[in-house]
């Protein structure tokens, strides 16, 4: 729990925690171009922001092995409320979309963000954007929260639930002080405000089955969304062993069964939640493009730096520099406005 204390208690950002690096404007980190910090564009009206890598719970099957527990990182990331918000502006504008949803995810627990309500309340200042939306482990929501979000304009929580059985839950959410109770308490505060709930839970075949069942059931009665999510396994996430790795096709398959057997719609896309494609912002770099870039930080994983070059950061995979070094580099990739390249 010692990195959830550190966010928690602002004073510890003053302390020079050697493990969290609070990002704002003086470090020169531009927040478009990293995977677990920042504002990233995949080509659609939805922006995610990331604004923190911190996470209270330890999923066995988590996709972005986040949490105290976790095996690659090391170092935790924390955004300036006021200078993501600079960059949300200059993607918004670059998007040339006067329909944006902002969706606070993260690598990590969105809820866990300090400054989660300046953030929310910023995004009623930007007249592109229509929606905002959340991811939460639902873990630390309280009805105050709801009531603040509500006011704050946040449209739809995305909430993962992935066992109405007290033990499992505890088992896949990695954290005994998982407390199934009160998330359900505070399903039904979500209920009774203006923010719509959509309950996204994680199918592991073999080992949750049951526990859909019961969530669709629940949805039914609570009348709510529900987004069953395919379990995948990735290169640093987390897996459980146990639980079936299934196809597309047979995901989809389960899908429809259990649509026609509790007469509920399971299967949803992009459109079922208003998005639409748009065009990519402009790319800085490209792939193969040899650059200079000025090393600002440790990267989220281990051997990584962050770097900063025209106004964007990159993921040096491999880097032999420190903080301060101007380096040359190779771009790897450029997708989804995210940018990896390697030390020359
Ligand atoms: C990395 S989490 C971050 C947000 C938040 N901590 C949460 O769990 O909702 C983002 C989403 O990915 C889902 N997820 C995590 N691991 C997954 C996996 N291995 N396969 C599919 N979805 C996964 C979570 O349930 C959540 O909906
Ligand atoms: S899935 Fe979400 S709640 Fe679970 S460990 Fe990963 S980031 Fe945390």
């Amino acid at each position: 729990m010692e990195t959830i204390m550190l966010v928690n208690e602002k004073q510890q950002q003053e302390t020079q925690e050697p493990n969290l690096i609070y990002v704002d404007e003086k470090t020169g980190i531009p927040l478009i171009g990293l995977i677990h910090i920042g504002v990233i564009d995949r080509g659609s009206n939805l922006l995610q922001i990331r604004t923190s890598t911190v996470c209270n719970m330890n999923c066995i099957f988590c996709s972005t092995d986040a949490g105290v527990y976790s095996k690659q990182h090391k170092k935790n990331f924390l955004v300036d409320p006021e200078y993501v918000t600079k960059y949300i502006k200059e993607m918004v504008q670059l998007k040339q979309c006067d329909n944006i949803e902002i969706n606070v995810d993260s690598v990590g627990e969105p809820s866990a963000y300090p400054y989660l309500q300046r953030l929310l309340e910023n995004m009623k200042t930007i007249p592109e954007v229509k929606t905002v939306s959340m991811q939460t482990n639902g873990t630390l929501v309280t009805k105050e929260k709801i009531q603040a979000w509500e006011q704050a304009g946040l449209r739809r929580l995305n909430w993962s639930l992935h066992s109405l059985d007290p033990e499992k839950a505890k088992y896949l959410f990695g954290n005994h002080a998982y407390n199934l109770t009160r998330v359900e308490e505070m399903l039904k505060e979500v209920i009774n405000s203006k923010i719509e709930l959509n309950l996204t839970p994680v199918y592991l075949p073999g080992i949750n089955d049951e526990e859909m069942i019961k969530i669709i059931q629940l949805a039914k009665k609570l009348n709510c969304r529900l987004s069953i999510q395919k379990y995948e396994t990735y290169k640093y996430s987390r897996k459980e062993n146990d639980a079936e790795r299934l196809s597309w096709f047979k995901f989809y398959r389960q899908l429809e069964e259990w649509e026609k057997q509790f007469s509920i719609k399971l299967k949803c896309g992009p459109h079922d939640f208003n998005i639409t494609r748009t065009k990519k912002i402009p790319l800085v770099f490209r792939k193969g493009d040899i650059i200079y870039a000025d090393i600002k930080a440790p990267g989220w994983f281990p051997k990584e730096m962050v770097a900063a070059s025209q106004n964007r950061a990159i993921t040096i995979v491999d880097a032999k520099g420190n903080v301060g070094d101007r380096v040359k580099v190779k771009i790897l990739s450029a997708e989804n406005s995210i940018y990896l390249a390697k030390q020359l």
